[in-house]
């Protein structure tokens, strides 16, 4: 497979850049009529207007897509996951439905902990196929890119099989996606250690981090009260960055704890969640640059307030959007309502929207120079809509418009 296509008479609709975009600019996209996007072993060598693309010099072949008028966008870049678990939990999701808390569940020893029981049971071959199964889904939904995170095992061995099935998923040739691997060891304290977070702490810094900081590219902490406090989260994350991992945080998520501060304070790439964070912790964020990523789809699952979207764009941060796909505060993957949460709760317009999903989500598993919109030299991640204008995407509410995806010059649907 050569990986060499041509998409003609297309609508190019994509943000610019090598880095995310912040504040007011996130609304600000190339749109060029009458475009074409040519795409060589797996690269983009052209995304412009169709009268200047390059000629194709004979016996070079290309498979050539006409989009007739339909938009092109990036490949939309899901950069918050929890793809590899084992198990479900049907019956939490009805115990919130009936008043039950997230937290409540958690410390009655279900939540987390009970996929963790399912994922040390589970086989690396297994996790893998449900994976890729997730995988398969998120394609048809225009997602080229997708951050995956480990965080249900709790213990050196399985936090290890996690991360070795997501690498194992990252270099298949026949996964569909780019994946993008996080360690996160310190996503709750497990049973055996209850009461005892100083001494899990001790145990993840001592015997996972010098193994895992060669598998994962980020490590991340679910840092929250009576989870991870923010002296325990300093103490580890700063290890984690001394061994030279990249940092993400799940902050501010159930309470205003701190945790957007903190990520400002260590140079996060991103800070998630957010629905509670402080006016100070938006201030340093956008300060020190680091990615608000927001999840909408967990607010909504959870019933709790938005993320608050305007307040980071007013102040001059980068906001990216993913799913947050998990068994438990957030069993859904679905870009296509994402993008109307996003426009309809959170005020975000479809262009800040479309940034968010595409360049400020590339940006937030640090690869904005590779990926995340359509310019020369990026890859050849490209989503084809059914519709001409992108503007349909909010108003076919929760509808997938997704009609063509191109991954890395491959097409995958
Ligand atoms: O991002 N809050 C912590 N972690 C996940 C939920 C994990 C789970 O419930 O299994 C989240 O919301
Ligand atoms: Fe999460």
């Amino acid at each position: 497979m050569n990986r060499n296509i041509i998409i003609k008479n297309t609508t190019i609709v994509t943000p610019l850049g090598r880095e995310a975009v912040k504040g007011e600019a996130m609304g600000v996209l190339r749109i060029v009529k009458d475009g074409a996007i040519v795409i060589r072993n797996g690269v983009i060598e052209y995304a412009g207007e169709a009268v200047l693309a390059p000629v194709i010099e004979d016996g070079v072949e290309f498979e050539v897509i006409d989009a007739e008028g339909r938009v092109s966008l990036p490949g939309f870049v899901d950069s918050h996951t929890h793809l590899i678990f084992g198990g479900f939990r049907p019956d939490e999701f009805e115990w919130r439905m009936k008043g039950d808390t997230y937290m409540s569940i958690m410390e009655r020893g279900g939540g987390i902990q009970s996929t963790v029981n399912a994922t040390r049971a589970e086989s690396l071959e297994d996790l893998k196929v449900k994976a890729r199964w997730f995988i398969d889904r998120m394609v048809e939904m225009g997602v080229t890119t997708v951050e995956a995170k480990s965080g249900y095992g709790l213990d050196t061995e399985t936090e290890i099989k996690m991360l070795d099935a997501i690498n194992q998923l990252a270099d298949d040739s026949e996964t569909p996606v780019r994946v993008v691997p996080t360690f996160l060891g310190a996503h709750a304290v497990p049973k055996e250690y209850k009461g005892r977070t100083e001494e899990y702490v001790d145990l993840i810094i001592r015997e996972m981090l010098p193994v895992v900081k060669d598998k994962a590219a980020f490590c991340d902490i679910f840092t929250e009260k009576n989870v991870f406090e923010i002296e325990e989260s300093r103490r580890l994350m700063q290890a984690a960055k001394e061994l030279g991992m990249k940092l993400k945080f799940h902050a501010d998520e159930i309470v205003t704890l701190g945790g957007a501060e903190l990520a400002a304070e260590l140079g996060a790439v991103s800070a998630d969640h957010l629905l509670h964070v402080s006016d100070e912790g938006v201030r340093r964020m956008a300060e020190t640059g680091v990615v608000a990523t927001l999840l909408p789809l967990t607010a909504f699952s959870l019933k709790e307030p938005f993320a608050p979207a305007r307040k980071f764009i007013e102040a001059g941060a980068a906001v990216a959007l993913a799913t947050d796909l998990n068994p438990g505060s957030c069993f859904s993957g679905s870009i296509p309502l994402t993008i109307a949460l996003a426009c309809i709760y959170m005020n975000m317009s479809i262009e800040e929207t479309i940034t968010a999903l595409t360049l400020n989500g590339a940006a937030a598993v640090d690869m904005a120079s590779e990926i995340g919109s359509l310019e020369p030299g990026k890859s050849g991640d490209v989503v084809i809509l059914e519709f001409d204008n992108y503007r349909m995407l909010p108003y076919y509410v929760g509808m997938n418009c997704v009609r063509n995806v191109i991954s890395a010059g491959r097409v995958v649907k």
